[in-house]
C-alpha cells in the first residue's frame, strides 16, 4: 500500500441535506484517508424525501473548475457521479481526456433514490460514447445496467453475470477496465455485487441490512473505491481489494446510520462510524 496520501475529487451533484453528491463524496473521501476535492456539475434543491429542482452550470464554467483545480493539484482518482445534461457529459469527458485522468470511477447516476430522474435522456449515448471510454471502473445498478445496454433490468443473479460480461464489452478491450453491476434493488436477504475485468467474475455478497437509511449508499461506494483505488495501487489484486475494503466500510456506514437523525425520508449513511465513537 502507497503512503502518500492521494488527492481524490468527485465531479458530481450538490445535494444539500448531504447524504449524497458531492458533499457525500468529500465525507467518504476524509474518512477513508484521501485527501477531498469538488467539483460541481449540478445544484440539487433536495432532501431526504425529493428533489425539488435541479440546475445545471454553463459548462463554459464547469471546464473552468475542472481546468483550474487540475492545473494546480495532482489528481490520484477522479469519481463522477450525477452530471445531469449531454453538454455536461461531454465537457467532463473531454477534460478528463487532456489531463489523463487515472482511476476514474463512473457512477452512472440516471435516477435518485427517491425516484427523481436526475440525467436526461439523450444524455445516455453520450455517456456511452464519450465517458465509458475514459473510465476505469463504472458502477450502475440494475435499472442503469439496463438502460445502458437497452434491454429491461437483470432480475437474477444469472442475468446479472450476462449483464455484467455486457457491460464489460462497452468499455476498452484491450486495458484493465472493470465493471462493479450492483445488486442492491434484487429483493433476497444477501445484496449481490458483481465485480468483473473481463476474465474474473468475482461474486461478492453481504447480508441486506434493514433500514431505510439508504440515501446516497451508491454514491459513497464509488467514492470509497476511489478513495481506496490510489491507496491499493501496485498490491496483489489491488482493485479487488479496494471494492472489498469500499463494500466494507459501506456496509458499516449503512449499519450505524442510526446514530444519525437527518430528515424524515431515506436518511443518509454515517461516514464518520469508525471515527465519532461515543
Ligand atoms: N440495505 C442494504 N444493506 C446492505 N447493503 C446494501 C443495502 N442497500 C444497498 N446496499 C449496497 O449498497 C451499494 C449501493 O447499492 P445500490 O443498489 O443502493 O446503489 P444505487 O441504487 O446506485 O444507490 P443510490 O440510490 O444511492 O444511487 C451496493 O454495494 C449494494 O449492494
Ligand atoms: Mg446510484
Amino acid at each position: 500500500m502507497s503512503r502518500a496520501i492521494p488527492n481524490v475529487v468527485s465531479i458530481a451533484g450538490v445535494d444539500p441535506s448531504g447524504g449524497a453528491g458531492v458533499f457525500a463524496d468529500i465525507k467518504t473521501f476524509s474518512a477513508l484517508g484521501a485527501y477531498g476535492c469538488g467539483v460541481v456539475a449540478a445544484l440539487t434543491a433536495q432532501n431526504t424525501q425529493a428533489v425539488a429542482a435541479v440546475h445545471i452550470p454553463p459548462t463554459d464554467f464547469l471546464r473552468l473548475q475542472i481546468d483550474t483545480l487540475f492545473a494546480d493539484v495532482k489528481i490520484h482518482a477522479v469519481k463522477l457521479g450525477m452530471l445531469g445534461s449531454a453538454e455536461i457529459v461531454t465537457t467532463v469527458a473531454d477534460r478528463l481526456a487532456h489531463f489523463d485522468a487515472p482511476f476514474v470511477v463512473c457512477d452512472p447516476v440516471m435516477v435518485s433514490k427517491s425516484g427523481d430522474h436526475l440525467l436526461a435522456r439523450n444524455a445516455v449515448a453520450m455517456l456511452i460514447e464519450a465517458l465509458l471510454p475514459r473510465s476505469f471502473m463504472i458502477t450502475p445498478n440494475l435499472p442503469e445496467a439496463g438502460v445502458l445496454l437497452e434491454q429491461r433490468a437483470p432480475d437474477t443473479v444469472k442475468e446479472m453475470y450476462r449483464a455484467a460480461e455486457r457491460l464489460r464489452e462497452m468499455l476498452p478491450l484491450s486495458s484493465e477496465r472493470w465493471v462493479l453491476l450492483k445488486g442492491g434493488h434484487l429483493p433476497g436477504s444477501d445484496v449481490v455485487d458483481l465485480l468483473f475485468d473481463g476474465d474474473r467474475m468475482i461474486e461478492m455478497p453481504s447480508p441486506r441490512i434493514e433500514t431505510k437509511n439508504t440515501h446516497g449508499t451508491g454514491c459513497t461506494l464509488s467514492s470509497a473505491i476511489a478513495a481506496l483505488l490510489p491507496q491499493h495501487a501496485g498490491g496483489f489484486r489491488s482493485v479487488e481489494a479496494a471494492v472489498r475494503d469500499a463494500r466494507d466500510y459501506l456496509l458499516r456506514a449503512i449499519a450505524a446510520s442510526g446514530a444519525l437523525a437527518v430528515g424524515k425520508g431515506h436518511g443518509p449513511v454515517h461516514h464518520f462510524h469508525a471515527l465519532w465513537r461515543a
